[in-house]
Protein backbone atom coordinates (compact mmCIF):
# COMPACT_ATOMS: atom_id res chain seq x y z
CA UNK A 1 0.00 0.00 0.00
CA UNK A 2 1.98 2.92 -1.34
CA UNK A 3 -0.99 5.43 -0.85
CA UNK A 4 -2.67 5.83 2.45
CA UNK A 5 -5.00 8.99 1.58
CA UNK A 6 -8.11 8.43 1.94
CA UNK A 7 -7.91 4.89 3.40
CA UNK A 8 -9.62 3.95 7.04
CA UNK A 9 -7.69 3.05 9.44
CA UNK A 10 -8.70 1.35 12.60
CA UNK A 11 -6.22 1.24 15.57
CA UNK A 12 -6.63 -0.54 19.37
CA UNK A 13 -4.95 1.26 21.71
CA UNK A 14 -4.45 4.03 19.77
CA UNK A 15 -4.83 6.94 22.29
CA UNK A 16 -0.97 6.29 24.05
CA UNK A 17 1.90 5.03 22.64
CA UNK A 18 2.85 3.83 19.91
CA UNK A 19 -0.97 3.60 18.71
CA UNK A 20 -1.69 7.50 19.12
CA UNK A 21 2.04 8.13 16.93
CA UNK A 22 0.68 5.29 14.09
CA UNK A 23 -2.59 7.48 14.13
CA UNK A 24 -1.30 10.65 13.51
CA UNK A 25 1.41 9.23 11.12
CA UNK A 26 -1.78 7.89 9.14
CA UNK A 27 -3.53 10.96 9.63
CA UNK A 28 -0.59 12.96 8.47
CA UNK A 29 -0.45 10.76 5.11
CA UNK A 30 -4.33 11.32 4.86
CA UNK A 31 -5.78 8.41 6.47
CA UNK A 32 -8.85 8.35 7.90
CA UNK A 33 -8.32 6.93 11.46
CA UNK A 34 -11.02 5.51 13.85
CA UNK A 35 -8.82 4.60 17.75
CA UNK A 36 -10.11 2.39 19.80
CA UNK A 37 -9.09 2.72 23.74
CA UNK A 38 -10.08 2.12 27.18
CA UNK A 39 -8.28 5.18 29.06
CA UNK A 40 -10.85 7.99 28.65
CA UNK A 41 -8.54 11.02 29.40
CA UNK A 42 -6.22 10.02 26.88
CA UNK A 43 -9.18 9.22 24.57
CA UNK A 44 -10.21 12.91 24.69
CA UNK A 45 -6.62 14.32 24.84
CA UNK A 46 -6.12 12.25 21.01
CA UNK A 47 -9.27 13.50 19.67
CA UNK A 48 -8.68 16.79 20.68
CA UNK A 49 -5.07 16.67 19.28
CA UNK A 50 -6.23 14.87 16.16
CA UNK A 51 -8.95 17.30 15.34
CA UNK A 52 -6.18 20.60 15.64
CA UNK A 53 -4.40 18.95 13.25
CA UNK A 54 -7.95 18.51 10.73
CA UNK A 55 -7.27 14.94 10.83
CA UNK A 56 -10.72 12.90 9.78
CA UNK A 57 -11.50 10.73 13.08
CA UNK A 58 -13.21 9.02 15.56
CA UNK A 59 -12.08 8.10 19.14
CA UNK A 60 -14.42 5.18 20.27
CA UNK A 61 -14.29 3.39 23.81
CA UNK A 62 -13.28 -0.39 23.01
CA UNK A 63 -12.51 -2.87 25.35
CA UNK A 64 -10.06 -5.60 23.01
CA UNK A 65 -11.08 -8.16 25.60
CA UNK A 66 -14.79 -8.41 24.30
CA UNK A 67 -15.37 -9.36 20.63
CA UNK A 68 -18.98 -7.12 21.15
CA UNK A 69 -17.02 -3.85 21.78
CA UNK A 70 -14.53 -4.41 18.29
CA UNK A 71 -17.62 -5.61 16.23
CA UNK A 72 -18.95 -2.17 17.76
CA UNK A 73 -15.40 -0.20 16.41
CA UNK A 74 -15.37 -1.89 13.01
CA UNK A 75 -19.37 -0.63 12.54
CA UNK A 76 -18.52 2.39 13.72
CA UNK A 77 -15.47 2.75 11.22
CA UNK A 78 -17.47 1.62 8.57
CA UNK A 79 -20.71 3.78 9.28
CA UNK A 80 -18.65 7.20 10.15
CA UNK A 81 -15.67 6.86 8.26
CA UNK A 82 -16.91 4.78 5.13
CA UNK A 83 -14.92 1.79 5.11
CA UNK A 84 -12.25 -0.40 6.67
CA UNK A 85 -8.79 -0.45 5.06
CA UNK A 86 -5.93 -1.03 7.76
CA UNK A 87 -6.46 -2.75 10.71
CA UNK A 88 -3.64 -2.56 13.93
CA UNK A 89 -4.60 -4.76 16.38
CA UNK A 90 -1.94 -2.78 18.84
CA UNK A 91 -3.65 -2.81 22.50
CA UNK A 92 -1.26 -4.21 24.96
CA UNK A 93 -0.51 -4.24 28.71
CA UNK A 94 2.39 -5.02 30.99
CA UNK A 95 0.92 -6.51 34.13
CA UNK A 96 4.02 -5.29 36.54
CA UNK A 97 5.25 -8.96 37.12
CA UNK A 98 7.91 -9.34 39.83
CA UNK A 99 9.65 -12.17 41.46
CA UNK A 100 8.53 -15.58 41.21
CA UNK A 101 6.22 -16.22 38.89
CA UNK A 102 4.74 -19.43 41.38
CA UNK A 103 3.64 -16.18 43.55
CA UNK A 104 2.07 -14.13 40.78
CA UNK A 105 -1.29 -12.98 41.00
CA UNK A 106 -3.92 -15.23 38.85
CA UNK A 107 -5.48 -11.75 38.16
CA UNK A 108 -2.30 -10.44 36.71
CA UNK A 109 -2.22 -13.43 33.90
CA UNK A 110 -5.59 -13.20 33.82
CA UNK A 111 -5.61 -9.83 32.93
CA UNK A 112 -2.84 -9.65 30.91
CA UNK A 113 -3.47 -12.89 28.61
CA UNK A 114 -6.97 -11.27 28.06
CA UNK A 115 -5.78 -7.97 26.60
CA UNK A 116 -2.55 -9.23 24.82
CA UNK A 117 -3.47 -12.26 23.19
CA UNK A 118 -7.87 -12.64 23.26
CA UNK A 119 -7.06 -8.89 22.09
CA UNK A 120 -5.81 -9.75 19.33
CA UNK A 121 -7.72 -13.14 18.55
CA UNK A 122 -11.25 -10.83 19.13
CA UNK A 123 -9.57 -8.39 16.36
CA UNK A 124 -9.12 -11.16 14.14
CA UNK A 125 -12.67 -12.54 14.70
CA UNK A 126 -14.03 -8.72 14.50
CA UNK A 127 -12.46 -7.76 11.67
CA UNK A 128 -10.98 -10.35 9.59
CA UNK A 129 -14.69 -11.73 7.88
CA UNK A 130 -15.40 -7.94 6.90
CA UNK A 131 -12.19 -7.44 5.12
CA UNK A 132 -12.35 -10.78 3.56
CA UNK A 133 -16.08 -9.94 2.42
CA UNK A 134 -14.86 -6.47 0.98
CA UNK A 135 -12.07 -8.10 -1.38
CA UNK A 136 -10.53 -4.87 -1.34
CA UNK A 137 -6.29 -4.52 -0.36
CA UNK A 138 -6.46 -4.36 3.31
CA UNK A 139 -3.72 -4.78 5.56
CA UNK A 140 -3.63 -6.23 9.15
CA UNK A 141 -1.43 -5.38 11.52
CA UNK A 142 -0.37 -7.13 14.85
CA UNK A 143 1.73 -5.20 17.20
CA UNK A 144 3.96 -7.83 19.00
CA UNK A 145 6.98 -7.70 20.83
CA UNK A 146 10.71 -9.42 20.22
CA UNK A 147 10.14 -10.38 23.91
CA UNK A 148 8.19 -13.34 23.17
CA UNK A 149 8.83 -13.70 19.31
CA UNK A 150 12.24 -14.25 19.20
CA UNK A 151 13.65 -13.89 22.17
CA UNK A 152 12.99 -14.34 25.74
CA UNK A 153 13.78 -11.66 28.62
CA UNK A 154 13.78 -13.23 32.45
CA UNK A 155 12.29 -10.35 33.99
CA UNK A 156 8.24 -10.85 32.75
CA UNK A 157 6.86 -14.28 32.13
CA UNK A 158 3.39 -13.40 31.39
CA UNK A 159 4.46 -10.89 29.00
CA UNK A 160 6.49 -12.70 27.29
CA UNK A 161 4.56 -15.69 26.97
CA UNK A 162 1.08 -13.06 25.66
CA UNK A 163 3.74 -12.08 22.94
CA UNK A 164 4.81 -15.58 22.31
CA UNK A 165 1.11 -16.60 20.87
CA UNK A 166 0.75 -13.16 19.64
CA UNK A 167 3.73 -14.16 17.32
CA UNK A 168 2.32 -17.46 16.31
CA UNK A 169 -0.96 -15.85 15.98
CA UNK A 170 0.07 -13.65 13.69
CA UNK A 171 3.01 -15.21 11.60
CA UNK A 172 -0.08 -18.24 11.52
CA UNK A 173 -2.64 -15.72 9.97
CA UNK A 174 -0.27 -14.69 7.20
CA UNK A 175 0.08 -17.94 5.74
CA UNK A 176 -3.82 -18.27 6.37
CA UNK A 177 -4.06 -14.89 3.61
CA UNK A 178 -1.43 -16.49 1.85
CA UNK A 179 -2.87 -19.35 1.19
CA UNK A 180 -6.64 -18.21 0.44
CA UNK A 181 -4.41 -15.93 -1.95
CA UNK A 182 -6.43 -12.89 0.07
CA UNK A 183 -6.08 -9.10 -0.59
CA UNK A 184 -5.15 -8.73 2.74
CA UNK A 185 -1.48 -8.73 3.92
CA UNK A 186 -0.13 -9.43 7.16
CA UNK A 187 2.37 -7.37 9.05
CA UNK A 188 3.80 -8.11 12.82
CA UNK A 189 5.10 -4.56 13.86
CA UNK A 190 7.87 -4.77 16.74
CA UNK A 191 8.28 -1.58 18.23
CA UNK A 192 11.81 -0.67 18.81
CA UNK A 193 14.92 -1.28 18.07
CA UNK A 194 14.90 0.21 22.05
CA UNK A 195 12.48 -0.04 24.76
CA UNK A 196 9.98 2.82 23.35
CA UNK A 197 9.07 5.55 25.71
CA UNK A 198 5.41 4.99 26.52
CA UNK A 199 2.57 4.23 29.04
CA UNK A 200 3.19 0.82 28.80
CA UNK A 201 5.15 0.44 32.01
CA UNK A 202 2.46 2.15 33.65
CA UNK A 203 -0.25 0.15 32.52
CA UNK A 204 -2.00 -0.09 36.14
CA UNK A 205 -4.12 3.42 35.15
CA UNK A 206 -6.11 0.91 32.86
CA UNK A 207 -6.30 -2.24 34.99
CA UNK A 208 -9.77 -3.35 35.21
CA UNK A 209 -11.27 -3.17 39.17
CA UNK A 210 -11.95 -7.04 38.94
CA UNK A 211 -8.83 -7.75 37.99
CA UNK A 212 -6.49 -6.25 40.85
CA UNK A 213 -3.89 -8.29 42.22
CA UNK A 214 -4.69 -10.28 44.96
CA UNK A 215 -3.23 -8.97 48.32
CA UNK A 216 0.74 -9.49 48.26
CA UNK A 217 1.35 -10.66 44.66
CA UNK A 218 5.05 -9.30 43.95
CA UNK A 219 5.43 -6.19 41.61
CA UNK A 220 8.18 -5.07 39.85
CA UNK A 221 8.19 -1.39 41.32
CA UNK A 222 8.65 -0.52 37.96
CA UNK A 223 5.89 2.65 36.70
CA UNK A 224 7.73 3.74 33.52
CA UNK A 225 10.79 4.04 31.59
CA UNK A 226 12.55 6.78 33.44
CA UNK A 227 12.04 3.73 36.39
CA UNK A 228 13.56 1.76 33.73
CA UNK A 229 16.26 3.28 32.92
CA UNK A 230 17.09 4.36 36.67
CA UNK A 231 17.17 0.40 37.29
CA UNK A 232 19.64 -0.06 34.79
CA UNK A 233 21.91 2.69 35.64
CA UNK A 234 22.27 0.81 39.09
CA UNK A 235 23.67 -2.00 37.24
CA UNK A 236 25.64 0.28 35.31
CA UNK A 237 23.82 0.22 31.74
CA UNK A 238 23.18 3.07 30.19
CA UNK A 239 19.42 2.35 28.73
CA UNK A 240 18.83 3.73 24.99
CA UNK A 241 14.93 4.31 24.42
CA UNK A 242 13.02 4.90 20.72
CA UNK A 243 10.40 7.47 20.48
CA UNK A 244 7.25 6.12 19.44
CA UNK A 245 6.95 8.26 16.16
CA UNK A 246 9.95 6.45 14.94
CA UNK A 247 8.46 2.70 15.42
CA UNK A 248 5.09 4.42 13.36
CA UNK A 249 7.48 6.01 10.87
CA UNK A 250 9.31 2.47 10.46
CA UNK A 251 5.93 0.69 10.34
CA UNK A 252 4.73 2.94 7.47
CA UNK A 253 7.69 2.26 5.64
CA UNK A 254 7.10 -0.99 5.97
CA UNK A 255 3.37 -1.08 5.17
CA UNK A 256 4.65 0.44 2.04
CA UNK A 257 6.67 -2.50 0.63
CA UNK A 258 4.08 -5.51 2.16
CA UNK A 259 6.70 -6.25 4.54
CA UNK A 260 5.56 -8.85 7.01
CA UNK A 261 8.42 -8.09 9.70
CA UNK A 262 7.91 -4.23 10.67
CA UNK A 263 10.88 -4.89 12.49
CA UNK A 264 14.43 -2.40 13.13
CA UNK A 265 17.05 -4.17 15.40
CA UNK A 266 20.42 -2.95 16.13
CA UNK A 267 23.55 -5.37 15.54
CA UNK A 268 23.76 -6.14 19.15
CA UNK A 269 19.69 -7.43 19.11
CA UNK A 270 20.66 -9.08 15.45
CA UNK A 271 23.62 -10.84 17.56
CA UNK A 272 20.96 -12.05 20.21
CA UNK A 273 18.65 -13.43 17.48
CA UNK A 274 22.06 -15.69 16.34
CA UNK A 275 22.97 -16.67 19.83
CA UNK A 276 19.51 -17.96 20.35
CA UNK A 277 19.04 -19.96 17.15
CA UNK A 278 22.95 -21.09 17.60
CA UNK A 279 21.68 -22.03 21.13
CA UNK A 280 18.86 -23.93 19.72
CA UNK A 281 20.82 -26.14 17.39
CA UNK A 282 23.31 -26.76 19.50
CA UNK A 283 21.41 -27.99 22.39
CA UNK A 284 23.32 -25.84 24.79
CA UNK A 285 21.48 -24.67 27.62
CA UNK A 286 19.45 -20.71 27.96
CA UNK A 287 21.42 -18.01 29.61
CA UNK A 288 19.31 -15.19 29.93
CA UNK A 289 18.86 -12.79 27.47
CA UNK A 290 19.38 -8.52 28.31
CA UNK A 291 17.73 -5.77 27.21
CA UNK A 292 18.68 -4.79 23.98
N1 LIG B 1 6.84 0.20 24.68
C1 LIG B 1 7.62 -0.77 24.25
O1 LIG B 1 8.84 -0.76 24.42
C2 LIG B 1 7.01 -1.93 23.49
C3 LIG B 1 7.87 -2.94 23.03
C4 LIG B 1 7.34 -4.02 22.35
C5 LIG B 1 5.97 -4.09 22.15
N2 LIG B 1 5.15 -3.10 22.62
C6 LIG B 1 3.70 -3.25 22.36
O2 LIG B 1 3.22 -2.05 21.76
C7 LIG B 1 1.80 -2.00 21.93
C8 LIG B 1 1.38 -0.60 22.32
O3 LIG B 1 1.85 -0.34 23.65
P1 LIG B 1 2.59 1.02 24.04
O4 LIG B 1 4.00 0.65 24.33
O5 LIG B 1 2.30 2.08 23.06
O6 LIG B 1 1.90 1.31 25.47
P2 LIG B 1 0.80 2.40 25.88
O7 LIG B 1 0.38 2.02 27.26
O8 LIG B 1 1.32 3.77 25.68
O9 LIG B 1 -0.37 2.13 24.84
C9 LIG B 1 -1.23 1.01 24.95
C10 LIG B 1 -2.66 1.46 24.76
O10 LIG B 1 -3.52 0.31 24.89
C11 LIG B 1 -4.67 0.73 25.63
N3 LIG B 1 -5.33 -0.43 26.23
C12 LIG B 1 -4.97 -1.14 27.34
N4 LIG B 1 -5.89 -2.08 27.63
C13 LIG B 1 -6.84 -1.99 26.65
C14 LIG B 1 -8.04 -2.71 26.38
N5 LIG B 1 -8.46 -3.71 27.19
N6 LIG B 1 -8.75 -2.36 25.28
C15 LIG B 1 -8.35 -1.34 24.48
N7 LIG B 1 -7.23 -0.62 24.70
C16 LIG B 1 -6.49 -0.95 25.76
C17 LIG B 1 -4.13 1.69 26.67
O11 LIG B 1 -5.13 2.49 27.23
C18 LIG B 1 -3.12 2.47 25.83
O12 LIG B 1 -3.70 3.59 25.22
C19 LIG B 1 1.46 -3.07 22.98
O13 LIG B 1 0.92 -4.22 22.30
C20 LIG B 1 2.81 -3.41 23.57
O14 LIG B 1 2.85 -4.71 24.11
C21 LIG B 1 5.64 -2.04 23.29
Amino acid sequence: MKDFNGKVAVITGGASGVGRSLAFALGRRGAKIAVGDVDGTAMEQVAKDLAAENIEAIVEHCDVTSLDSLNALADAAVAKLGGLDLVFANAGIGAGEGGAMWDYSEKDWEWCLKVNVWGVINSIRAFMPRLVASGQAAHFVVTGSGNGAYTILPDAPIYTASKAAVHAITENLHYQCQAGQLPVKVSALFPGPHVVDTGLFNSDRVRPEDLQKDGGAPDSGITSVDDMKRMAAEFGIEMQTTHPDEVADMALRGLEQDAFWLLETTPDSDEKIRARADMILNRTTPVPATLG
